[in-house]
């Protein structure tokens, strides 16, 4: 079941409009909220994120925050999986093609969910893979916009070459990856590139740096040099999907000793104790 413009309805039934400006420009935002045993994670930090995105490319919020745990609730009791992506967008509404942002449109709102599946067991033992690609996307990879070809085609470069994930670098600096945020280990400690307009701000980034303060594990927020990039000893990959997940292949050779390692292997069970912890709480209105 999705949600589109005040109905729930079957996916096969949602129809949009030609000129819909999210179908002719991108011109919209979307957030992705985790959702594990039927309870979203992160939601108000998601919405607070949609706001800002929202904000950036001046689209009035069409739902207060109540509105929409309310509709984010809905699509997840509407749905057959205990642990879901669920997926909210918004884009500027109809109107005759005319690159400037029109005023006075009304926003198309759209939910759907799909299953959430986590880095299986066997994905954690061994790491993934991962290639280094030139960051050619624009200079507000901050907003969580749809308009995402830069992305779907590094994304696709990384797929050809067999990998999971593409890592950018720009101007000599590592900014994230093509769906994913990146930290590497270096001399024992970890190195995050502080939030600035050319990384989307992860909620799984700000969940591990809580974690990695609360656990006084050694790190920096600063800029990644990209040969620091290319001699970290350990890489790791965060999202709402993908959780911490460790690279231990880069470019074709291995990272540190070629598995996951141990900084990233604790920052992971920590991130799954959190979780446990977050789910426990009761629910909050
Ligand atoms: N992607 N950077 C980019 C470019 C992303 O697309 C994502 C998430 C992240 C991580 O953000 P978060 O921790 O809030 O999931 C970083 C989502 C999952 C997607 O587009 O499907």
């Amino acid at each position: 079941m999705i949600y589109l413009n005040g109905e729930f309805m079957p996916i096969d039934q949602a129809k949009i409009s030609v000129l819909d400006r999210g179908f002719i420009f991108g011109d919209g935002v979307y957030e992705v909220i985790p959702v594990y045993s039927r309870r979203p994670f992160r939601l108000a930090e998601h919405l607070a994120r949609l706001q800002s995105s929202l904000d950036a490319i001046s689209i009035a919020n069409p739902n207060t925050n109540a509105k929409w745990a309310e509709l984010v609730g809905k699509i997840i009791a509407g749905n057959p999986w205990e642990d879901q992506n669920v997926y909210l967008q918004i884009t500027r509404g109809v109107a005759k093609r005319d690159h400037a942002f029109p005023k006075g449109l009304t926003p198309t709102v759209y939910l759907m969910a799909s299953e959430l599946v986590t880095p299986s067991a066997e994905l954690m033992r061994t790491g993934a893979t991962a290639i280094v690609l030139p960051d050619f996307r624009w200079l507000r990879c901050d907003i969580k916009s749809t308009s995402l070809l830069g992305n779907c085609m590094l994304r696709t470069l990384a797929a050809e070459a067999d990998c999971a994930e593409a890592i950018l670098v720009r101007e000599g600096e590592m900014t994230e990856a093509s769906a994913s945020n990146v930290f590497v280990v270096k001399n024992g400690t970890v190195l995050a590139p502080p939030k600035s307009q050319l990384i989307l701000p992860g909620i799984t980034y700000d969940v591990v740096l809580e974690i990695l303060r609360g656990d006084a594990i050694p790190h920096e927020v600063r800029p990644v040099r990209e040969a620091e990039l290319r001699s970290a000893e350990e890489i790791w990959v965060t999202s709402s999907s993908r959780e911490v997940l460790p690279i231990t292949t880069l470019d074709g050779k291995p990272v540190g000793k070629g598995k996951p390692g141990p900084v990233g292997v604790k920052v992971h069970a920590l991130y799954q104790q959190f979780k446990a912890r977050v789910m426990r709480a009761p629910a909050h209105a």
